[in-house]
């Protein structure tokens, strides 16, 4: 116990014993959609919270307040650093205290299970021992700061079809030793203050519910002393999830705790104590962030970590987490990095490369001030050398929000159609959430008119369309495209991520001024217990030939020394709510790269993607960089690894199939609500080292610009130490990884396993020493017949390794 917490213990009885029922269970519920209630009598004010993993978005869903966009924790996970996972932490504790946030709603440590996991972009690793790491090193920083980590989603929520129903049918020892693995390595080495309850039902119990899971394995085995907070709308029911240990019950203010469980006490269906427990770890949280009057927080604001600079944070993960995949020679040294100096006329070609796709969808989405393109930053970084842009392919067929050459406003209107507020609108986008504008109520607001002006950029036929689900009405120059209702059908958060609707096409003039006017009312119901008005105007421009489009690019290409050619997924493929179903590039993508390289031998391919994608192309092209979503400096980034400013330094925290047939993992898709982890423990390399399917590029692969020599292993079981040596002629950053094979094959277990790592840097020529630390638990397992982790005795290879297939020393150690 840290010894602020012993402070914390008797101000945290005394305010239970002052606090009556109803406010106790009104402290378990919202009070809105991203806060607890304040309770003065008690010196606690309001806790706020807010995803997410790359930046912290506030209590609004708008750009009107930016945040810093660091990359996705996938690119973060492929620094394989823990140091600088905590520096992220420390960022995102800074950014939620400059925006007035308690609790932050993040990391997300659930696996890539299967690559075809929707929020693939938002979790680590195939592997929970690094996962653990990295995540561990986020929690360290994030309350280093003051701020309460959010570890999520407790558990097996590994992909999101059907994630409010599923129930995920897992064995103990795939749970214990894979997916639960990463909360538990957090909750021994960091401590976090709080814990999501997914929406998933595992072995028959909805998560929110769970007493075995949380009551037992995580409050009782771990010793968790933190709350336990509901996934948005997770909470089904009073009794149950107070008995399941479940603390607060998220969004409000409608939710089944508040009232409902007051008078379930009262009725005598729940036990009074429970609730004070349930009080007393709010009350605790509380404590910790500041939010309780009578004792200082676990970080007072004299040891709150050194500011730091978000850009440059960003800049740096960015760098440290882009994998190098292929770096074939030409003229008889490596592609990259180029030669800034010698080169005159690069083409950078594909959508991605003018709008950069920096972060997945969904509840991680933040708005940051500024973001550098890849055009942008290669256009800054070469500053004497001709760069030429062309789109060659766009991966989006969906439309955009009303944005450039938009006058926007909101108007609205009560039932009689009097106007109560106007507003103006940076875009075409509403998100008002638990909240609606200053000077109107939701009571009285019946209707919201986005409304303007649209002055096209180019002449042609322009795409028109709504966003959201209810009751529009579009009007585009007098026209009415579209008056009726776009249904609910599936996610309960469907409005937010579902895509736009086409609604017509106008034949516009380029500079000639048209009235818009898109007017939405909102479905109220006892269903929708808060303020929700979410939806969109959306447009699109002229379409061009895609032939003609791929034609410019290559064109340009061909006249180009070298063609950067930046590929992506879009939001309608990785974002949260739906599991993707290929793993493709949408649209033309691989046709602009297989064409790009058939002209010009150094084609480089940078891939903007959370998840693996499959690239017929890889072995054609010069250079493949895999930049994840890169957050707000992707192309600042991008120039620095490219021109070699600094190396490439990630590698692959998941394997990379070729294709989606070749993934041992593909089913995420319920059957009567099931969806069993048949695997086992079988996933990742676990899983494809036993298979007859190589992958594209193995785990932990991935190059810098210098070369290692592995000299020497040594030591035991506990920790080993190896030597190796930088060949190359210039510093360079290398991840030693550690992987396990026992010799013994009576248990069934996984060929090999990572059980350490560690990063080193080395100038040329220097060699450098590096011990890691072996956990016992890597010579462990779950045994499902004693319920227990049980030491696998017998010999052991330890294999010092540059990934999980290429392995440059070895030893052997006995396990008694
Ligand atoms: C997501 C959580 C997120 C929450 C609040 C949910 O839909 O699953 O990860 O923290 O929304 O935005």
């Amino acid at each position: 116990m840290i010894r602020s917490d012993i402070d914390h213990d008797a101000a945290i009885e005394a305010a239970v014993e002052q606090l009556d029922l109803d406010a106790k269970t009104s402290l378990l519920a919202g009070r809105d959609v991203w806060s607890l209630p304040a309770l003065p009598q008690v010196g606690l004010r309001s806790i706020v919270m807010s995803d997410g993993p790359v930046g912290v978005r506030g209590v609004r869903w708008a750009g009107d307040d930016p945040s810093v966009a660091l990359p996705s924790p996938t690119a973060l996970a492929a620094t394989w650093d823990p140091d600088l996972a905590e520096r992220a932490g420390r960022l995102l504790a800074q950014e939620a205290r400059r925006k007035g946030v308690d609790v932050l709603l993040a990391p997300t440590v659930n696996l890539h299970r299967s690559p075809l996991g929707g929020r693939h972009f938002e979790c680590y690793s195939e592997d929970p021992y690094l996962t653990g790491v990295i995540g561990t090193g986020f929690v360290r920083g994030v309350q280093e700061g003051g701020v309460a980590a959010t570890v999520k989603h407790f558990v097996a929520n590994d992909a999101e079809t059907d994630r409010f129903t599923v129930d995920n049918a897992v064995a103990a020892r795939p749970l214990r030793e894979l997916y639960l693995a990463p909360f538990e390595a957090i909750v021994r080495d960091a401590r976090p203050w709080a814990i999501m309850a997914a929406y998933n039902s595992v072995n028959g119990t909805t998560m929110t519910e769970h007493r075995e899971l949380v009551g037992g394995v995580l409050r009782g085995e771990w010793g968790f002393d933190g709350c336990v907070v509901s996934d948005w709308l997770a909470a089904r029911s009073t009794e149950g999830a107070l008995r399941g240990g479940l603390d607060i019950a998220m969004p409000g203010p409608v939710t089944v705790y508040g009232a409902q469980l007051a008078d379930a006490v009262r009725a005598g269906r729940v036990d009074e104590a429970d609730v004070d427990d349930a009080v007393r770890r709010v009350l605790r949280l509380a404590a910790r962030v500041g939010a309780l009057a009578a004792v200082p927080p676990a970080v007072p604001a004299d040891r709150l970590p050194a500011p730091i600079d978000g850009r440059a944070l960003a800049r740096e993960i960015a760098c440290r987490g882009v994998v190098l995949v292929r770096n074939a020679e030409l003229d008889g040294r490596p592609a990259l990095p180029l030669d800034a100096a010698g080169l005159r006329h690069v083409a950078v070609l594909g959508r991605a490369a003018i709008d950069a796709r920096i972060l997945g969808g969904g509840s991680a989405t933040v708005y940051p001030e500024q973001v550098v393109s890849p055009l942008d930053g290669l256009t800054a970084a070469l500053p004497d050398t001709t760069v030429t842009f062309a789109v060659g392919a766009d991966p989006s067929d969906e439309m955009g929000e009303a944005g450039a050459g938009f006058a926007l406003r909101a108007v609205v209107r009560d039932a009689a159609g009097e106007t109560i507020g106007t507003y103006p609108l940076p875009n075409g986008s509403i998100t008002w959430l638990g909240e609606v504008p200053e000077g109107v109520t939701y009571d009285a607001l019946h209707s919201v008119e986005i409304a303007g002006t649209f002055t096209p950029r180019d002449s042609g036929e322009h795409a028109f369309g709504t966003k959201g689900l209810g009751e529009h009405e579009l009007v585009v120059d007098g026209t009415v495209l579209f008056a009726g209702t776009q249904e609910f059908s599936g996610d309960q958060l469907e409005g937010f991520f579902a895509p736009p609707v086409e609604r017509g096409r106008v034949a516009l003039s380029a500079g000639t001024p048209v009235e818009v006017s898109l007017t939405y009312t909102p479905v109220k119901s006892a269903e929708i217990p808060l303020p929700v008005v979410v939806f969109g105007l959306a447009h699109s421009e002229p379409e061009r030939d895609p032939g003609d489009m791929i034609d410019e690019a290559v064109a340009a290409a061909a006249e180009a020394e070298a063609a950067i050619v930046v590929v992506a997924t879009t939001e309608r493929v990785e974002s949260e709510g739906f599991d993707r179903t290929d793993l493709e590039l949408p649209g033309r993508q691989n046709e602009l790269v297989a064409r790009v390289a058939a002209v010009n031998p150094r084609t480089i391919v940078v891939v903007n993607a959370g998840s693996p994608v499959a690239m017929p192309w890889r072995d054609d092209v010069a250079a493949v960089l895999l930049g994840w979503f890169p957050g707000q400096e992707a192309g600042a980034a991008l120039a620095d690894v490219l021109l070699g400013h600094q190396e490439p330094g990630g590698r692959l925290p998941t394997t990379w199939p070729a294709t989606l047939a070749d993934a041992p993992v593909t089913e995420v898709t319920p059957v009567e609500g099931v969806l069993p982890y048949s695997e086992g423990v079988f996933i990742g390399y676990r899983a494809w080292d036993r298979g007859d399917n190589a992958p594209a590029y193995p785990f932990g692969h991935g190059t810098g610009y210098t070369t290692w020599e592995y000299d020497s292993i040594s030591g035991d079981a506990n920790t080993v130490t190896v030597r190796l040596r930088n060949t190359g002629d210039r510093h360079g950053r290398e991840i030693v990884q550690i992987y396990l094979t026992p010799g013994d094959d009576s248990v069934p277990r996984p060929r090999r396993w990572l059980a350490g790592f560690a990063p080193v840097e080395a100038a040329a020529g220097a060699s450098v020493d590096i011990s890691i630390p072996l956990p016992l638990r890597a010579f462990e397992i779950w045994d499902e017949t004693s319920n227990a982790w049980t030491t696998i005795p017998g010999e052991y290879r330890i294999d010092a390794a540059r990934s999980f297939t290429d392995s440059r020393v070895a030893m052997h150690v006995t396990v008694g």
